[in-house]
C-alpha cells in the first residue's frame, strides 16, 4: 500500500518555519498547512503570503487545509500560487462541484474535507471531482486534541466507497483517503486498519526532538495497520 504522511506545521515553530519543513522532507511526502480564518474555527493562523513563501522554500509539495468560511473565494489562489494540494470543507462551501474542479484547472489536487459531524452519503456522487477525501478525526480548529474514536466507522464506509468507485468506474487517477487530527504512534495503525491511506500528524511529529524519526515511525506504525488488514482478507 502506498502511504502519504503530511506532517502539520501548525505544531511547528511558526519563527523557524523553514527550518522546520526541511526538518521532515526527507521522509515526509506532503506538508500540512491549516489556513484557519477565526470564523469557520475559533483559530487564526496563515494565509496567502505565507504559503507563497512556504511554496518557494519548502522541498515538499504543500497540503493546505481550509479551515476558512468562505472557501470558494479563497480556494483557487492556493492552488494557483503553486500549493499541490487544497482541501475545502463539504460544511462551508456553497458550490462544492466549481470550486473542487477551479483547484483542479489551477494545476493542483483537489480535496473535500468532512468534519466528525457530517455524514459522507451526502457527498457520495462528488469522488469523481477530487483526489483526496479528508476524514477529520477531531473537531477542526486546534492540533493536540483527543483522536475521535466514532470517525473510524466514517473512514471504514468511505475506503468501501472509493474502492468500489475505483473498481465500477475504471478510475485511475489516485483517490486518497486521509485523516486529520490526534493521528500519533497509538492511532495510526487503527485508521490505516480502516482503510485511511493519508494521514495529517501534527503533535507527533513536532513534539518531540526528531521530527523526520517521528515520520519514520508513524509510517511504519501505518503499514503494520495496512498489512493487518492485507493478511484477514
Ligand atoms: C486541526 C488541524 C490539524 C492539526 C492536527 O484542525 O486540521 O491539521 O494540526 O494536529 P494534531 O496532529 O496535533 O492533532
Ligand atoms: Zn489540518
Amino acid at each position: 500500500m502506498n502511504t502519504r504522511i503530511s506532517p502539520s506545521i501548525l505544531a511547528a515553530d511558526f519563527t523557524r518555519l523553514a527550518e522546520e519543513a526541511a526538518a521532515v522532507a526527507d521522509d515526509a511526502d506532503l506538508l500540512h498547512v491549516d489556513v484557519m480564518d477565526n470564523h469557520f474555527v475559533p483559530n487564526l493562523t496563515v494565509g496567502l503570503p505565507v504559503v507563497e513563501s512556504l511554496v518557494k522554500n519548502a522541498r515538499l509539495p504543500l497540503d493546505i487545509h481550509l479551515g476558512v468560511s468562505d472557501p470558494d473565494r479563497w480556494a483557487p489562489g492556493y492552488a494557483e500560487v503553486g500549493a499541490g494540494s487544497v482541501t475545502i470543507h463539504a460544511e462551508a462551501t456553497q458550490a462544492p462541484v466549481r470550486t473542487l474542479r477551479a483547484i483542479r484547472a489551477a494545476g493542483a489536487q483537489a480535496g473535500l474535507a468532512l468534519s466528525p459531524a457530517t455524514p459522507l452519503q451526502p457527498y457520495e456522487g462528488l469522488l469523481d471531482e477530487v483526489d483526496t477525501l479528508l476524514i477529520m478525526t477531531v473537531e477542526p480548529g486546534f492540533g493536540s486534541q483527543k483522536f475521535l474514536d466514532f470517525t473510524l466507522e466514517k473512514v471504514r464506509q468511505a475506503r468501501t466507497l472509493i474502492d468500489n468507485v475505483r473498481r465500477f468506474s475504471g478510475r485511475e487517477v489516485p483517490l486518497w483517503l486521509q485523516v486529520d487530527g490526534g493521528v500519533n504512534e497509538s492511532t495510526i495503525a487503527r485508521c490505516a486498519e480502516a482503510g485511511a491511506d493519508s494521514f495529517v500528524a501534527g503533535s507527533a511529529v513536532y513534539a518531540g526532538a526528531d521530527p523526520g524519526a517521528a515520520v519514520r515511525a508513524l509510517r511504519a506504525r501505518a503499514t503494520e495497520g495496512a498489512r493487518s488488514v492485507g493478511a484477514r482478507a
